[in-house]
């Protein structure tokens, strides 16, 4: 596993290294979120639908668990949080292997359903608009994808 840290100082800084993330994303794709009530999941997702070229507006789903967005890719979209174990039950591993790339925030909730080789991005709040997001990828398409990410990204 290897693992990198961004610093983002604003909630638009976040968006920006998502988008970045987004047009580097490829069909099958797993992207694992992680971090407090408000920590800023829904935040990068934004920007992850606009890497993807998605029109419609990101938000967060309450009561729909997975919400599928039309862009470059399919995103599938969800939002773990109030599952609890009936998520079982759901069949998400078909979304995994179909055409589009998924994010999942609450990812840890159904851990012992994902895939061993995702990237995770652990977001930890540093004051009121500091944002700590850790990288860590499990896997060598995602340990790929992240130099590629960060070779664009601290360079200039
Ligand atoms: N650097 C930053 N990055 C991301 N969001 C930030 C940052 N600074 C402030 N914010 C604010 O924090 C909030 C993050 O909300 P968001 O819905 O993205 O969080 P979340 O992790 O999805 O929360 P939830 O667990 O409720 O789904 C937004 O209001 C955003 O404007
Ligand atoms: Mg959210």
């Amino acid at each position: 596993m290897e693992s990198i840290e961004f610093t983002s100082n604003r909630p638009e800084d976040t968006y920006e290294i998502a988008k970045n993330l987004g047009k580097l994303l490829k069909k099958n794709d797993i992207i694992l979120l992680e971090g407090d009530l408000g920590a800023g999941k829904t935040t990068f997702t934004k920007g992850l639908a606009a890497g993807l070229e998605i029109q419609k507006n990101v938000n967060s789903p309450t009561f729909t668990i997975i919400k599928e967005y039309n862009g470059r890719l399919p995103l599938y979209h969800m939002d773990v949080y109030r599952v609890g174990d009936a998520f079982e039950d759901l069949g998400i591993d078909e979304y995994f292997y179909n055409d589009g790339v998924t994010v999942i925030e609450w990812a840890h909730i159904i851990e012992e359903q994902l895939p061993s080789e995702h990237l995770s991005i652990f977001i930890f709040r540093d004051g009121q608009d500091k944002r700590i997001l850790k990288f860590e990828s499990s896997g060598a398409r995602y340990e790929a994808l992240c130099k590629e990410l960060f070779n664009e990204n601290l360079s200039d």
